[in-house]
């Protein structure tokens, strides 16, 4: 997140009592209709032992947060600095564990949430969902983020043009929070930059808006990694350079050789294998391919073309015996098109989609579900 007048606060919760494992619960979020979607809070850049919540005011105001068990029992209050955007890091969580937050603005509670932390290196069973190529903020939208809502995941990565048609920050409001802020308050978006949020040249919308998850504050958010139980995540943009020699790459091939975790998978808005109308991005595929095959990245998650697509197992680059799995998932809300079939592809489909990701130690079980609630298409890899 950049911004000039960013609040941040920082809660040091020493000694918090260990929690039991909480079922996850969708809550409701107080005064909605009293308040503008695009003033509700929202989770960001969790780890194992912290999450950001986010949110900004129509007027100037003192914020506070109040945290708590998932229970209901308040574990502590922090004040922030007044202003209009209001940033709060909660330090000090335990992994895997639920906790409630109440979001107050001069004392009065504007917005609720209850989110569960990651659950570390060690986490096993976790899910999440993949979507792309939402921001159109019309009724295909609405619907796939409403199947997502009830499926559950317990973080959603994006795979870019979050905002159509220039990535504006006002269009945060209709054609981001308005669909999602029920998700969005108790699950963690993490996105990748398409070429709409660069509508404007710099992607200053989505910077501004998402904070991503940094090892250190001087680290760029235009690409970044994460983990989350045993798996570890690569966002990177293809809007900047991306070849050999290039910062990005660099950083790419240096984090791959450097990864323990036995999963791993990289999200970007090109898609270097597709059968859809803008076609595979060769320059993508020749710069990266290498090293996702050579690093066993297991799947490659895209966006971009506008419909559903799974590669057959790839070793176009290395023959290691360890496959890189490519999707197009652009299907969250944007015009859908016109998709054939190219030899490289294992399934295509035109739907308006999201895609359900179940993990446990040995295996990924994925979902393509329509707006329907349709079962478009499954796969599984074994590692
Ligand atoms: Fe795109």
């Amino acid at each position: 997140m950049r911004h000039p007048v960013l609040a941040a606060a920082l809660i040091a919760l020493a000694a918090l009592p260990a929690m039991a494992q909480h079922q996850y619960k969708w809550p409701a979020v107080k005064n909605e209709p009293a308040r503008k979607p695009f003033y509700l809070p929202y989770v960001q850049a969790g780890t194992p032992t912290s999450m950001t919540v986010i949110w900004r005011g129509p007027k100037p105001a003192t914020p506070s947060i109040v945290l708590k068990t998932a229970d209901n029992q308040p574990l502590q209050t922090v004040n922030g600095p007044a202003g209009t955007e209001h940033l709060f890091r909660l330090t000090n969580l335990t992994p895997g564990t639920s906790y409630r937050y109440a979001a107050m603005e001069d004392g009065k509670v504007i917005g609720e949430g209850e989110f569960k932390t990651n659950l570390g290196p060690n986490g096993k069973q976790f899910r999440f969902a993949v979507m792309g190529d939402s921001g159109s903020g019309n009724a295909n939208q609405l619907s796939v983020a409403k199947r997502l809502e009830k499926w559950g995941p317990d973080f959603v990565l994006h795979m870019g043009d979050v905002i159509y048609e220039k990535g504006d920050f006002e269009g945060y409001g209709p054609r981001y929070m308005e669909p999602y802020h029920t998700l969005v308050a108790n699950t963690v978006v993490y996105p990748t930059p398409g070429n709409h949020d660069y509508g404007r040249g710099n992607a200053d919308g989505y910077f501004r808006f998402f904070e991503m998850p940094r090892a250190k504050p001087t680290d760029t958010e235009q690409w970044y990694t994460f983990t989350y139980g045993q798996a570890q995540f690569f966002s990177l943009d293809t809007n900047t350079k991306f070849d050999k020699g290039s910062p990005q790459y660099q950083w790419l091939e240096r984090e791959l050789k450097a990864s323990k975790s036995p999963w791993k998978f990289a999200f970007t808005h090109y898609p270097p294998y597709t059968s859809g109308e803008h076609g595979s991005s060769l320059y993508v595929r020749r710069a990266w391919g290498p090293l996702f095959e050579r690093h066993n990245v297991q799947v490659v998650f895209t966006g971009h073309d506008h419909h559903y697509e799974r590669s057959l197992p790839r070793e176009d680059f290395v023959k290691d015996g360890s496959p890189t799995t490519y999707i197009v998932s652009g299907g969250a809300g944007a015009w859908m098109r016109g998709v054939k079939k190219e030899p490289f592809s294992a399934f295509t489909q035109a739907a308006y989609h999201f895609i359900g990701i179940t993990m446990n130690d040995r295996e990924l079980n994925a979902e393509a579900i329509d707006r329907g609630g349709v079962v478009i298409d499954k796969f599984k890899v074994i590692r």
